[in-house]
């Protein structure tokens, strides 16, 4: 632990970020007024919870360890300016602090706290910053970050190679982009490539909001200020194989379905077992290509390097993102059998983005999964997630048929479903005010999401444990007083 600032240096850091404070520039632009877009984050359901949100500025729990990147610019002020309103609203909710550092578990913030990062939208697998990911980084940007695209790029072969001994037995091709919507981007376009137009998703899906994969994530929200999105896409119901077969039946040879093996942005909806097996099914009887999004499913968060390898399926397209990055870069990837790669490997140039398999960022995904090999980060996953899913459990008992609904989730991906919206982002704040983050679920309001880090330690662990508990609490008396 780093020794604290002396006070004033801290509270000047602290005024500087606007924490805790009203922020003149918000009031001015009359962004205060409205708090739409953090209403609709789930962060809060009114503004009352961003006023009490203050408490997360003047909370003493959230540790101070000392402004390291002290930020001398009022970022609330930049982001209205520069950036949105809507995001400067949000910012202020959770406090009004910009971040500046991590490693490990844990965010930092300019006015000298700290945050236990059990959120993170479950990108940081390996914690942040990984030291092995850090310097293989480094090493690539000393060498050759970006790349001419003339000649071949080892660094870009190396990481493929790497991604392909674990994925499911047959699935060796991989298309490396910048985000997991490219990488569903990519799948709809190889299934047209196999005249597979005709695309069925489930409701509550989530797969990205570039115009192609906002087409085949389920909420409206979303979509209905984009219309028209792409035709010919179905909407079935998840973990529903009859539904799913109801739509196939009349496209045959012409249909793609998109599944996750788990729903995060769903709600950390669990299919019953089989599901997957039962899908893969279908799209075998129905001639459909079969892409499975392991975006935030995948690379261990489940306890199992893909969601797909607890019930041995083998889809025709995994998509692969968030923890892919090592929590350093930002690289996804769309790996796909011989079969149905076939198209992209014929015509390189079919489909193509300038910066898709940088060096840089196929230098963190390579050492992502060796480091992950190293430190047996699937398994660790797996066993830290059957202990924080017993003790969130236990946490939650006495709220049981009340503010609490269900505790679900597999591996390092849990979701705590409410009675009532409120709820969430109620707890969401008052985590923050206590020193976590979390997150909650895009499209399931009702739901808050664990997707803890797999290098958390026994510390942290009973930290977050006591936190979770305190601010459950706090939050069930305010919700009936
Ligand atoms: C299952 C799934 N697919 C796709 C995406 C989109 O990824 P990105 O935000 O990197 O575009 C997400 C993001 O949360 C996701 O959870």
């Amino acid at each position: 632990m780093t020794v604290s600032p002396p006070p004033t240096e801290a509270a000047e850091a602290a005024e500087r970020s606007g924490a805790g404070q009203p922020s003149g520039a918000a009031e001015r632009s009359g962004a205060t007024e409205s708090c739409e877009a953090a209403e609709r984050s789930g962060a809060t359901e009114s503004c009352e919870a961003a006023e009490r949100s203050g408490a997360a500025a003047s909370c003493g729990a959230a540790e101070s360890v000392g402004p390291t990147a002290p930020v001398d610019v009022d970022v609330v002020d930049l982001y209205l300016k520069h950036i949105g309103s809507g995001r400067a609203v949000m910012g202020r909710v959770m406090g009004g602090m910009a971040e500046v550092r991590s490693e490990g578990a844990w965010i930092h913030a300019d006015d000298g706290r700290r945050f236990l990062d059990f959120g993170g939208y479950g990108v940081f697998i390996l914690g942040h910053r990984h030291p092995a990911v850090v310097e293989a980084v480094h090493r690539q940007i000393d060498t050759h970050p970006l790349a001419s695209r003339v000649f071949l790029e080892p660094v870009a072969a190396r990481a493929a190679q790497a991604l392909a001994a674990h994925t499911p037995p047959g699935v060796d091709y991989v298309h490396f982009v910048n985000s997991g919507a490219e990488a569903t981007e990519a799948a709809l376009k190889l299934a047209r490539a196999h005249g597979r137009t005709s695309v069925i998703t489930t409701r509550r899906g989530f797969h990205g909001k570039t115009l192609g994969a906002l087409s085949v994530t389920a909420n409206a929200t979303y979509q209905t200020p984009f219309q028209p999105l792409l035709p010919d896409v179905t909407q079935v119901d998840y973990d529903d194989p009859d539904d799913l077969e109801q739509a196939l039946a009349p496209r045959r040879d012409r249909a793609c379905v998109i599944v996750e093996p788990v729903q995060g942005e769903g709600g950390v909806r669990i299919p019953r077992p089989g599901y997957l097996r039962q899908v893969r099914a279908l799209c075998s009887t129905y001639g459909a290509l079969l892409v499975v999004d392991e975006i935030q499913t995948g690379m261990g968060r489940l306890g199992t390097w893909w969601g797909v390898d607890a019930e041995g399926v083998r889809p025709d397209v995994l998509l692969a993102g968030k923890g892919l990055s090592g929590g350093v870069v930002p690289i996804a990837a769309m790996a796909a059998t011989a079969e149905a790669y076939g198209p992209f490997s014929r015509d390189p140039y079919l489909h193509t983005s300038t910066f898709g398999a940088s060096p840089i960022a196929c230098a963190a995904a390579l050492a992502t999964v060796r480091a992950m090999e190293a430190e047996n980060t699937v398994a660790r996953a797996a066993a830290l997630g059957l202990r924080l899913r017993a003790a969130v459990r236990e946490v939650c008992a006495p709220y049981r048929g009340g503010l609490v609904r269900e505790v679900r989730g597999l591996g390092l991906l849990i979701g705590i479903e409410f009675a009532e919206e409120q709820a969430v982002g109620e707890l969401l704040l008052e985590l923050i005010a206590r020193g976590v983050l979390v997150n909650h679920s895009l499209n399931s309001t009702r739901v808050l999401r664990l997707t803890p880090p797999a290098v958390v330690d026994d510390e942290e662990l009973d930290l977050f444990l006591t936190t979770l508990a305190e601010a459950l609490h706090s939050t069930a008396g305010r919700m009936s007083g």
